[in-house]
């Protein structure tokens, strides 16, 4: 019998909780998965298992029996310490906690792999989604090019709910809330952070350097508008939220996260709903995309879960450091060649003047015209387009 423990009795954790008591690993792992302790700052008084539960977390980290620890109680601290804690302490601990993954995550590999545990994260990136794993062990062949992903659920599921069925923002937010897809802090979805950490998480692994997230320039979905995707399907595309990463040649890392425009002929444009995909380019393989379930309960405690079942069939084998403690130098963003699209009232003199004999279109709003510029450093563009006026989205290439 392998016992277990949970941190964080919420969305994700009573996911786990389900599935370890409502399905039997015996057959796959050779011995039983049993939730042996539960920490959380509430009283669950009517729960069937009540005596599961504890305030008090060194009643698990001083539990010689619990081998693994499931951490989904989210936020930096004291998640960290905790973790710590429990790698010291001689426990292999898997999360969904993307914020602790991407700040903390080589010091706490290194760590693991000093105490002979093991410390996972599957579910840290694309909730349900297998792809930390494929990254790090199926592409190892590859170098990995770049990574253009729909990574935060919630904003996928609300720019679906404001295209399809014409729902206000708000509306949208609060029904991705009610069924536990946001971030405690929805800012984090809506301003592109959670993205941002995502990115970062999965560029680290690609480069095998340590991607600091506070390096990465970071836009949410908040200015996007029903005329801006009205625009987009006049284009024959789709607005989607992009993080974004990519190896330059001289060694440096471009990386970003944006709402951009999407062509159709491009997968990633018929993502929707809750649902997030990424796709990897290897220089071997090209592009392959991972799509499923990005957030929710079940799809994210099956990652976690996957992740401690692994631990309970092959051990703590030797812990992999995905990533080094040195950081990767970062390209300066505005050296970066992007196509846009752009909205302006600006005259057509003046539109093709300073980006050429462009297609406007003039049939979406009136009094403006939208087009795509051809490729253009960001700095050039941004110099040229605070002169005309209007907004601007970046277009994904293929
Ligand atoms: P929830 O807020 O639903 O659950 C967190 C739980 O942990 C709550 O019950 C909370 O109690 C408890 N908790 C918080 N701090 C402590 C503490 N110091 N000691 C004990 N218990 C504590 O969050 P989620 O389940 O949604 O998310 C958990 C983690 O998983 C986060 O890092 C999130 O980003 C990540 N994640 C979430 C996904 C999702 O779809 N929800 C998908 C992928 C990753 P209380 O509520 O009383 O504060
Ligand atoms: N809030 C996150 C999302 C949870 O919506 O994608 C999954 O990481």
């Amino acid at each position: 019998m392998a016992k277990i423990a949970i941190l964080g009795y919420g969305t994700v954790g009573g996911g786990v909780y389900d599935i370890f008591n409502n399905s039997s690993f015996l057959k796959k792992t050779g011995e039983e998965i049993e939730v042996a302790k539960i920490l959380d700052i509430r009283d669950f008084p009517d729960h069937p298992q009540k005596e599961l539960f504890t305030k008090d977390f060194n009643d698990i980290v001083n539990d010689a029996e619990i081998s693994v620890v499931a951490e989904t109680m989210g936020g930096l601290h004291p998640a960290y310490e905790f973790t710590k804690s429990l790698l010291e302490a001689g426990k292999s601990v898997t999360t969904s906690n993307k914020e602790l993954v991407a700040t903390y995550g080589p010091e706490l590999l290194t760590l693991a792999a000093q105490k002979g545990v093991r410390y996972m994260f599957e579910a840290s990136v694309g909730g349900g989604i297998p792809v930390i794993r494929p990254i790090a062990s199926c592409l190892q062949a590859n170098d990995i090019e770049r990574i253009a992903g729909i990574l935060n659920g919630t904003t996928n599921f609300i720019l679906s709910e404001m295209i399809d069925k014409g729902s206000e923002f708000e509306d949208a937010l609060a029904d991705a809330q009610q069924r536990g897809y946001a971030e405690r802090n929805p800012a984090a979805d809506i301003e592109g952070h959670d993205a941002c950490r995502k990115i970062a998480i999965l560029s680290s692994m690609a480069t095998g350097y340590f991607v600091d997230y506070s390096n990465i320039p970071t836009e949410g979905i908040c200015n996007v508008s029903l005329n801006d995707v009205k625009y987009a399907e006049k284009l024959g595309s789709a607005i989607k939220l992009i993080g974004y990463s990519q190896q330059m040649p001289d060694g440096t890392l471009y990386a970003c996260v944006a709402p951009m425009l999407v062509k159709k002929s491009i997968p990633l444009s018929g993502v929707c709903d809750v649902f997030n995909a990424v796709m990897v380019r290897g220089n071997y393989l090209g592009d392959a995309m991972f799509y499923g379930r990005g957030a929710g309960k079940e799809a994210t405690a099956s990652a976690v879960c996957a992740d401690v079942i692994d631990i309970v069939k092959n051990g703590a084998a030797k812990c992999p450091i995905l990533w080094e403690t040195d950081k990767i130098k970062m390209m300066a963003p505005e050296e970066k060649e992007w196509s846009y699209f752009v909205r302006t009232s600006a005259g057509k003199e003046q539109i093709n003047e300073m980006f050429g004999d462009v297609e406007l279109i003039d049939d979406v709003v009136s009094g403006e015209v939208g087009f795509v510029t051809s490729l253009i450093k960001e700095k050039d563009f941004v110099q040229a387009v605070n002169k005309l006026g209007g907004t601007y989205i970046k277009v994904l290439e293929a």
